[in-house]
């Protein structure tokens, strides 16, 4: 946890956004694998944790925007608790290490909210994503949840900028990432399985802290863009996409992509798709500044894209022309990046598009730019990954083909060598400065170079 005065701080500012009414933010319960007592790792609620930090089971937190009140729900440990779990922190000494000094049992949460709804206040909740949490508030209030627009925005416009002790915590992950990565490119020797890599990575996340922040990616067949599966042999010249992030105790999260040649050296082929990525991630660094449009560096590493696709033959015609048809989509199908904090798609549970849109700046719904997650001007403290890919997807080629999308611009007589290409995608963390951005961290070997040397 941070000191106590962060989280009276944050609920403080909360209130001064929200105005009015009684907030309501359950923390998460175990859930359970197959019966109660066998459970999934617990991860706590993210809202919870920033705005109440304890990384426990079964807590609730109630935000009184009128009297700016904040209390502590749950039961105090029992003898059992202590026991079989370990745990033994009476309630009240929890309540005061987030700067809270009233407490009250699940039996007195019910009575508060229930003489709130009486009272016709306004109950402001988050969108549910647990069936859990869904049920609880239903019972608590008495009809369906209905989130409130208010709090999201609220929670957003806090989210959205890093405090310094934020800062800090994702910088000092970054030195796990940095090592997840660097085992990956030592692991990845022809006759080695994709899980052998994968499992070390998760082993070491786990080590140094709370463990992966996302279902590790890591597949030769890097062109499926989330591939969960880890069974491949790995061949010499496979090319294998590594995405794979860090979460640490406090449960901020890291993630960065790596795309690496087995056996150390990349050929001929797979460096000009490397170099035409790699170098629209470095444009991406030297122009993401704060009041720039995180949209229009989505444009700007298409536009990259698209003129090294164009230089080896692949794409053709007018770059501007063809990334506003979105020809580019057919290679970089997906968007430049998104926010990253306590999630790796920070606050991504309050409505995607209420965290990258705003007023300003409303959804393509033009494929690939659709999938942007991330598209408002960027301002000082955002923390947002930059993370351009090229990929060569056998059944998206054909179906283009096939129907003539975008034929002015794809030379698809061209695309038959590149089918087994796979793909490849580089990422990195940027922190907005108040003047630019820079990579978070020590950057993980990038360039041909680097990843050879780091290779061998
Ligand atoms: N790096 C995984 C993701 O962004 O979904």
């Amino acid at each position: 946890m941070f000191s106590s005065n962060t989280y009276a701080t944050r609920r403080d500012r909360l209130i001064a956004l929200v105005k009015s009414g009684l907030i309501l933010i359950p923390g998460n319960t175990d859930s359970p694998m197959n019966y109660r007592a066998n459970i999934y790792r617990f991860r706590q609620d993210s809202t919870f944790l920033y705005f109440f930090g304890l990384d426990e089971p079964g807590l609730t937190g109630v935000i009184d925007a009128d009297s700016g009140e904040s209390m502590l729900f749950g039961e105090d440990p029992t003898m059992e608790d202590t026991i079989w779990i370990g745990s033994f922190e009476p309630l009240q000494q929890k309540a005061e290490r987030c700067g809270i000094s009233n407490t009250g049992s699940p039996e007195k949460l019910n009575e508060k909210v229930a003489q709130a709804v009486a009272e016709g206040r306004i109950i402001h909740i988050l969108p549910p994503y647990r069936a859990e949490q869904q049920m609880q508030i239903a019972a608590l209030i008495g009809s369906e949840p209905k989130a409130s627009q208010v709090l999201i925005n609220a929670c957003v416009t806090l989210r959205s900028v890093k405090e310094a002790c934020e800062l800090a915590e994702l910088e000092k992950a970054m030195e796990v990432a940095y090592l997840i990565h660097t085992t990956a490119m030592h692991m990845a020797k022809p006759g080695v399985y994709e899980s052998e890599i994968a499992g070390t990575m998760e082993g070491l996340t786990l080590k140094y802290g709370a463990g992966i922040s996302f279902p590790i990616i890591l597949s030769k067949n890097g062109q499926i863009l989330h591939n969960h599966h880890h069974h491949n042999l790995l061949a010499e010249n496979d090319l294998v996409v590594v995405d794979a992030g860090f979460e640490s105790y406090r449960h901020y999260a890291t993630d960065n992509t790596r795309t690496i040649p087995v056996g150390g050296r990349f050929t001929q082929k797979q460096k000009e798709i490397y170099d035409i990525v790699l170098a629209a991630n470095n444009a991406v660094l030297e122009n993401a500044k704060p009041g720039v449009l995180f949209r229009d560096m989505h444009f700007l590493a298409a536009t990259v894209i698209t003129d090294g696709l164009k230089q080896l033959g692949l794409m053709k015609g007018n770059t501007a022309e063809a990334v506003a048809s979105g020809a580019h989509a057919l290679f970089f199908p997906h968007g430049l990046g998104h926010m990253l904090g306590l999630d790796v798609h920070d606050m991504e549970n309050y409505g995607e598009t209420f965290v990258g849109y705003n007023h300003e700046v409303k959804r393509s719904e033009q494929f690939g730019t659709a999938y942007l997650r991330m598209a408002r001007r960027l301002e000082p403290g955002f923390v947002v990954t930059n993370e351009p890919g090229i990929y060569f997807i056998p059944a998206l080629i054909d179906q283009w083909q096939a129907a003539g999308t975008n034929s002015d611009f794809i030379n698809f007589d061209k695309l038959t060598d590149y089918r087994s290409f796979g793909g490849v995608r580089l990422e990195d963390t940027l922190e907005i400065t108040s003047h630019g951005a820079r990579v978070m961290g020590k950057r993980i070997p990038i360039t041909v170079e680097e990843v050879e040397r780091e290779m061998a």
